[in-house]
Order: structure tokens, then sequence, then C-alpha cells
């Protein structure tokens, strides 16, 4: 169909937004024969269907209006008191009532960028950090301003820096296995982070999809657990969850705990916006969440994303030699990696990209990633959803389109 419409129509905060360089991507990753380490997807095989399919009949059974019916906006009370003990679980003690559910954690970034964000308020991100991020901020007008990320983590000194400096509206940080750093901020830093919140009064906002998913050993507590050492911090701390990453994103459950003041006025925006989260899949993950069953399929899908993640770590190591240079993740769904450009291998992840879905294996150029200063050398590796074999012979490719 020949398309007439008028784009002089679109919003003028369309223009702070770019259709982003991964969608084009993604074009290319299902098609036959592509070994893809480039989504960020969880692997479809960890979906516990059975335990969802009986959760979904119980939610029906237990609660057929609340399931059918629109609910209040702030979210189901079973989920929401189920979600606070997952938390609790994880030493981070809040009341259910501390929470509102949210259509995905995307929708808690969203609803932040309508309740904070003003045109040209500038807001501190990692370099590099979630693409989804960078461009809602940017819908609302923020400002980005980019703090450095190293292995520990976003780099606290340098951030310190630039809250005085800037004085930013919040400070955006994915401290557990970020996407797509892989990194982990160290307990150090995470308490610095908390007692700088309190004594520069800056809002920090966690966001932590990947906190459950660990290899070998936990990481530290979340920043919303450790604020309860700190005293003063909550106030200054929103966080964000997702049963997406661990249990099935197609659910969109996420969730946003935020001082009252702030979760009144996000609960007032989504009420515009989709009014609740789908009362049948609250419903069904509250049914799911209280029979228990969580544990045992993490427990599953973290040795399978392990084993994965040491396959992926070796094969790069083995292949690639120096000419790649990465810290091996703790957790999560990703390797981040730098062509460091040893004995003259070229360093563009971009133009290699291009090179290696010629060879079949597809993965994500680093630089969309930053909100300033694109690092072009950066990619960013998913180890989630390819069998080790697989894993094998997609890095023999890339091998190939780097090396020759
Ligand atoms: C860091 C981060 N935050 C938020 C999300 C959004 O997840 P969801 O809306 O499925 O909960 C993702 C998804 O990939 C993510 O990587």
């Amino acid at each position: 169909m020949t398309d007439t419409f008028n784009t002089d129509l679109f919003a003028t905060r369309l223009s702070n937004v770019e259709t982003s360089a991964i969608r084009e991507l993604f074009k290319v990753l299902g098609k036959p024969g592509i070994i893809s380490f480039g989504g960020g997807f969880p692997d479809p095989k960890s979906f516990d269907v059975e335990g969802i399919a009986q959760a979904a009949q119980q939610a029906l059974q237990d609660h057929p209006v609340a399931a059918l019916q629109y609910g209040a906006t702030e979210g189901f009370e079973p989920l929401r008191a189920e979600i606070a003990a997952l938390m609790g679980a994880k030493g981070a003690s809040i009341d259910a009532s501390d929470l509102i559910v949210t259509t995905g954690s995307q929708q808690a970034l969203d609803l932040l960028g309508k309740t904070l964000i003003s045109p040209g308020d500038k807001v501190i991100v990692e370099g590099p950090t979630f693409l989804a991020t960078i461009q809602c901020f940017r819908l609302y007008g923020a400002e980005l301003i980019t703090a450095p990320v190293d292995a520990n983590g976003v780099d606290v000194d340098a951030l310190e820096a630039l809250v005085a400096q800037h004085k930013p509206k919040f400070v955006y940080l994915i401290p557990t296995y970020g996407n797509p750093s892989g990194a982990t901020l160290s307990l150090e830093r995470r308490k610095r982070l908390l007692n700088m919140a309190v004594q520069t009064k800056t809002l920090l906002v966690e966001d932590d999809p990947y906190g459950d998913l660990y290899f070998d050993a936990p990481p530290p507590p979340s920043l919303l657990a450790l604020s309860q050492d700190v005293p003063g911090s909550r106030s200054h701390l929103v966080h964000s969850g997702s049963l997406s990453k661990i249990l099935s994103p197609g659910l969109r459950v996420g969730w946003m705990v935020a001082p009252q003041a702030l979760l009144a006025k996000a609960a007032m925006c989504k009420q515009f916006s989709d009014a609740n989260t789908s009362t049948f899949a609250q419903a069904t993950a509250a049914c799911y969440l209280a029979s228990g069953r969580l544990d045992e399929a993490l427990t599953k899908v973290r040795a399978i994303y392990a084993q994965r993640a040491q396959c992926m770590c070796d094969a790069l190591e083995r292949e690639l030699g120096d000419a790649i240079s990465f810290t091996r993740p703790l957790g999560g769904l990703f390797v981040w990696a730098k062509l460091t450009g040893a004995n003259g291998a070229p360093t563009d992840s971009a133009a290699l990209a291009k090179r290696a879905i010629e060879q079949g294996v597809a993965f994500v150029p680093g630089a969309p990633f930053f909100a300033n200063n694109p690092d072009h050398s950066s990619l960013r590796l998913s180890f989630a959803t390819m069998s080790e074999d697989l894993i094998e012979a997609g890095v023999l490719k890339l091998k190939q389109a780097l090396l020759g």
C-alpha cells in the first residue's frame, strides 16, 4: 500500500528520538540459518509452560472476576503482596503498598519519564546503558549525561563529579548484570552511591531485571535492600523489577518501588496510559508466585545460562585471542566486548556486524547503547538462547568475519 501519511503531523518531541539501529538488526535475527547473539530475550525453552498453565487455570478458578475485569491501577493486591514477599526474600523489606505493578519494567521507565522529566532536564545514565531507556527519556526531552562504567559497574568518583556539576533530575543505573555492560556494581560502590544520594539529595533509579540470573553466587544486595542500612536513602530511591527475564516477558509484569508521593503520580499517569496492567496476567503471575515453582525454575535457568556464558567466553578467548577483550559476566544474559585492533584486526563493530551477518552470525554493535561519545569498538553478545554447539559455531563465524 502506498503510504501517504502527512508526517508534519508528528509531535515535535519525536524529533528527539531516532528509530533504533537495533530494530534494523532484528529484521535479520529471525532468518533461517543465522546464529543470533543479537537478541536480549530469555531462552524460550526455559519457560515453565506447565506451571504457567496451571497458574492461569488457578487464576480463573480463584479470581474469575478480578482476572477478567478492569483492576486497580496500582495492581492486583495478591500480586503486590507476592512481589513484596519476593523482594523481602532478597533482603529488601517493603510493603505491598510501597510498589505499583507496571506493564513490564519498561512501563516503569516510561512512568518515570512522564512524572519526572521536563524538556531540558538533565538525567545521568551509564555509558553504555539500556537502549530503550535512552530513547524513552529523550522522548520526554531529557538531556542525557553519561557516566563511565567499568567491570565493577558505574565509576562512582566520576558519577559524583557529574552529579555535583549537573545536579541531574535523577541518575538511572542497572547495577546488576547490566544490559548491555554485563557489569555488576560492587558492594562498596553501592554503599557509596546510597550515601551520595542522601548527601546530595539525588534521586537514584535502580533498574533490576537481571539480578536473579546469577551464575555461581548471588550478586551483592540491591540498592533497595541496602537502603535499609543507609538512613534517609529510601526517599531518594526508585527500584524497578520484572518477571520478564525470570518467568516470561509475554506476561508483561513488572513493578516499581518508590516513595509514596512519586508512586501516586506514577499511578495517575498509568491511569491515562493503560488503566491497569492485564488483570489476567497479574492474577496468573500471582498464582504462579504463590505456587512456589519459581525457585526451581530459576535454579534450572541459572545453570543453563552459566554454562552458555562460560562456553561463549571460552570460545571467544580461544578463537579471537587478543583481538577482543571482555570481562566474564557473573550473571545475566550478555557479554560486553571490545575489538582491540590487535595485529591490525578491524575495530569498527558496526562494519564487523555486516560481515558477520554475511557469515551467518548476528550480534549488536555497541555504539547505540551510548547516550554520548559512542564507543564504536564495542559489541554486545547474548548467549541466552543458543545451545553450546551453536555458540561455538557462531564464534567461529565471528572469527571468520573478524580475522578472515
Ligand atoms: C535493563 C532493562 N530494563 C528494562 C527492560 C524492560 O523489560 P520488561 O519491560 O520486559 O520488564 C529490559 C529488557 O530487556 C532491560 O534490559
